[in-house]
């Protein structure tokens, strides 16, 4: 977690940043369950799936686990505790109390997935991508605007502290008229022969070869999931090694390493790198803009700074755990983003409206992605992203 402590005082935190930004956080009284409500889940998907906080939330109950392992199957049952284990997303859909599945399967699988819960009348949180393909962008919406059910991305980035500060500093229009992004995922090694996650026992898993612009929400998400902004124009250029990886794989991709340039519908511009290939780690940004610029914390110890015009820098970010029911409020990994991706999920249900990263916003930071790809794959021709946001 990034959120750095100074002897910055409370009250010079509120006055250089502004009251409103840290409303919501520390100021604001835990959240009483509002409904007695409780959504039965199912979950799919016994590794990353593991990692989230269903049990543990007042307004749900785990009713069913799947996962094609018996081994990750068990680990569900025991993680959830939960006694009801299916041997496959399949099977798990078509029991009728299971009212809303968190799905955490390889992200080839994902569009396929949702649209087989949407068929069996079940809402669904999604692990990131939403989909690989923008055949497959147009089919969900096709699906979820028919049904009406109700989906959800779990994008961690969307959660972490800094994120949920730079959407709030954006929301008061801190940042000025212009706003540039650079926005970076980094994950050294994976995806190549050598990689413990892309090889299993010495078959392929669907990470051996996997295009990084494929995996672009973690970055897309700092921008679009800030700003609310789409990505409209794409170039993206890509550098591939001689890996064996690269060389054959179920994407026919050479690349490792992509910089996709994007415009913006605001008129803004969004740096965004996916690398496999690289001596960092980890998910970052950095907005600078016109009047307000915002560094988040980063491995080469760059740490988390607010530099606003006329101000002292600011280098705190709010405790948000107050947001979430106390039970909830525990470390995870990916900036503490696994309570609140649950807990949204969990309250866009209960109270009937769209979660904060619904289908739209999901394709609006996994579309630009698919089409960085076939950017860099035209040697970095600019390209239009479709839209895929409601008609
Ligand atoms: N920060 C993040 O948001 C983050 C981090 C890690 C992973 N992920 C995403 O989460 C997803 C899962 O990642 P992982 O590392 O756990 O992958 P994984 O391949 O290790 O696990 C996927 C699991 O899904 C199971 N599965 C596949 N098809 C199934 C079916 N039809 N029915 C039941 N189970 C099925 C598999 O048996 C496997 O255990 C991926 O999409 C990945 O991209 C996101």
């Amino acid at each position: 977690m990034s959120n750095a402590r100074t002897s910055l005082t409370r009250r010079d935190f509120l006055g250089a940043v502004g009251a409103t930004a840290l409303m919501g956080a520390a100021a604001m009284a835990a959240p009483e369950p509002k409904s007695d409500r409780m959504v039965r889940m199912g979950i799919v998907g016994g590794n990353f799936g593991a990692q989230f906080q269903w049990h543990l939330d007042p307004n749900c109950t785990v009713e069913a686990v799947s996962d094609l392992r018996t081994d990750r199957r068990e680990h569900l049952q025991h993680v959830y505790k939960c006694e009801k284990p299916y041997e496959s997303l399949e099977k798990l859909v078509l029991d009728p109390r299971v009212e809303a599945v968190a799905l955490f399967t390889g992200a080839p699988d994902h569009a396929q997935h949702v649209l087989e819960c949407f068929k069996h009348g079940k809402s669904v949180i999604s692990a990131v991508p939403a989909c690989l393909t923008l055949e497959d962008a147009h089919a969900m919406k096709e699906a979820k605007e028919r049904t009406g059910l109700t989906y959800m991305m779990a994008e961690t980035s969307y959660y972490r502290w800094p994120t949920i500060l730079a959407r709030q500093l954006w929301k008061e229009r801190r940042f000025g008229r212009f706003l540039y992004s650079e926005v970076e995922y980094y994950h050294n090694r994976i995806g190549a022969l050598q990689d413990g996650l892309s090889m299993d026992q010495g078959k392929r898993t669907w990470r051996y070869g996997y295009p990084p612009m494929l995996y672009p929400t973690h970055s897309t998400c700092f921008h679009v999931g800030v700003t609310g902004e789409r990505l409209t124009d794409v170039s993206c250029l890509a550098w591939g090694d001689d890996d064996p990886a690269l060389k054959d794989n179920a994407y026919q991709n050479p690349f490792c390493n992509q910089v996709a340039l994007f415009k913006t519908s605001g008129g803004n511009i969004c740096r965004c790198n996916v690398f496999w290939r690289v001596n960092s780690d980890g998910e970052r940004a950095q907005w600078l803009g016109e009047k307000m610029s915002m560094y988040m914390a980063g491995v080469s110890g760059q740490p988390q700074v607010i530099r606003e015009f006329g101000k002292k820098d600011v280098r705190e970010v709010p405790d948000y755990f107050p947001l979430l029911p106390e039970p909830m409020r525990i470390a995870t990994g990916h900036g503490n983003s696994h309570g609140f991706l649950t807990h949204e999920f969990l309250m866009s249900l209960v109270e009937n409206r769209a979660p904060a990263v619904d289908l739209y916003e999901a394709l609006a930071m996994t579309a630009p992605g698919i089409v960085a790809m076939a950017s860099s794959r035209k040697g970095g021709e600019q390209m239009k992203v479709p839209s895929f946001d409601k008609a």
